[in-house]
């Protein structure tokens, strides 16, 4: 069969390796793709957002299957577009990306359906955020409404940063249309851990837990980032957590969504916070996350394409869903100034270097090709991820084969996956 996934990131490279091993595949297609991605699938040039030519790609070359790993296209309707066309595809549609595409939307949901998240407000109007705030305990956290390349959330510990906060997404519109409504919502503390799912509408199958890191430097410091590296299996996800997720939280969220009309079939990324009351929902994705999937990925022992379909055909009950019993850390390779400002378009050297080595995979997530050389093409630009019978044997693996490849302006953090000795 030919499939198309759409995407440029080390998620989508990590979703085009697990494809490419499947023996019903014969051919792979990536819109857009990037330089790692397009030695292993055909990359095109249509970014995600343009819906008419993604559409008519699929047809003209009669894809079997399109797979939507952006948070972008799902929550606009992509896969609405292509089943109006007759053509399958992976992925919820927009009256469930929803999910993801608007907080207040989800925060609603937990509520009306008991699903333990923190306490919150939404606000239309900075008038009232404020005069809320006026009342409220600090720290608190605001958040804006849309998507927002994750970036839309604040942590404010006093009064007047947080009025600065309400200025800044609803008046100045600091992360644009995804401003004109916030949640402001109680601050929890605790670990957080990702947990991702397949999701055929009624049935939902977990996969093995992951954790990001979140902040660009070490030690938890500087900015928020997309991600700046991961670590699978967590092992404070312990059988009590799991078996709590699942009494309240897992399958409420699927039944929540089919009551309320809006069928999930797809991916649900739970990012659970395990306070002192136990775990509570931080934020649902509608897709892989960015670098979890790199983690998660690698481990699944069955064909994607098999799940995938199980999930749009509503069957995922009879797939017997089965992980490695072993661990995966991936260390993300910046462009020195990321999230901010970096350069792009520099040469990276040492690629080959991972080539046949069984249990090592270098994801690209912002490269592209410059006449024969890779360059570099974003702020997050490859993920390096190894397996390991442990925990500590992955990290030890993953940081070792970091050395294998180099860019000027490199940078990674030296303490992904630290939290693994305190378990
Ligand atoms: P989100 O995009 O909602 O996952 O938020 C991004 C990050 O902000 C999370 O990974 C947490 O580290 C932090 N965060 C979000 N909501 C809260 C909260 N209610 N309490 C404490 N930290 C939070
Ligand atoms: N790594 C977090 C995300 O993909 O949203």
């Amino acid at each position: 069969m030919k499939v198309l996934i759409v995407g440029s990131g080390g998620r989508e490279h990590a979703i085009a390796t697990s494809v490419a091993k499947s023996p019903r595949v014969d051919k792979i297609y990536c819109a857009p793709g990037n330089a790692g991605i397009g030695q292993i699938a055909e990359c095109v040039p249509i970014g995600a957002m343009e819906f008419d030519k993604i559409v008519a790609f699929a047809k003209e070359n009669a894809i079997d299957l399109t797979i939507v790993g952006m948070d972008d296209p799902l929550v606009g309707g992509l896969i609405d577009e292509l089943e109006k066309e007759g053509l399958r595809a992976f992925g919820p549609r927009k009256n469930a990306a929803i999910l993801e595409g608007s907080k207040a939307f989800s925060k609603d949901l937990m509520k009306k359906y008991n699903i333990p998240t923190a306490a919150y407000e939404n606000f239309d109007n900075p008038d009232e955020a404020i005069a809320y705030l006026e009342t409220a305990t600090f720290p608190i956290v605001l958040k804006a409404d849309g998507l927002a390349l994750g970036k839309g959330v604040l942590i404010c510990n006093t009064l007047e940063e947080a009025k600065e906060g309400v200025k800044s997404i609803m008046m100045d519109k600091a992360f644009g249309t995804a401003g004109n409504r916030m949640v402001i919502e109680e601050f929890m503390t605790g670990r957080e851990v990702s947990v991702l799912s397949y999701v055929d509408g009624k049935t939902i199958k977990t996969m093995t837990s992951a954790q990001d890191h979140k902040r660009a430097m070490d030690g938890d410091q500087g900015l928020n980032t997309g991600g700046m590296g991961t670590f699978s299996p967590s092992p404070f996800y312990t059988a009590q957590v799991d078996e709590f997720c699942k009494k309240y939280i897992y399958q409420a969220t699927v039944d929540a969504m089919a009551a309320e009309g809006r069928e999930f079939k797809g991916i649900i990324f739970f990012g659970l916070m395990l306070t002192p009351n136990g775990p509570r929902v931080l934020e649902y994705n509608a897709r892989f996350g960015d670098p979890e999937a790199q983690v998660v990925l690698p481990r699944m022992k069955n064909d994607i394409i098999e799940v995938m379909e199980a999930c749009i055909d509503g069957k995922l009950d009879e797939v017997d869903l089965q992980f490695e019993d072993n661990a995966a850390v991936c260390v993300v390779l910046a462009s020195d100034g990321y999230p901010v400002k970096y350069d792009k378009g520099l040469e990276i050297r040492g690629l080959e270097n991972f080539t046949g080595k069984d249990g090592y995979y270098c994801f690209h997530a912002g490269t592209k090709l410059d006449g024969d050389k890779i360059v570099t093409n974003g702020g997050r630009v490859l993920g390096v991820t190894a397996k390991g019978a442990t925990l500590q044997e992955a990290r030890a693996n993953a940081y070792a084969a970091t050395e294998w490849v180099d860019f000027d302006n490199k940078y990674m953090r030296h303490d992904i996956g630290k939290a693994i000795d305190e378990a």
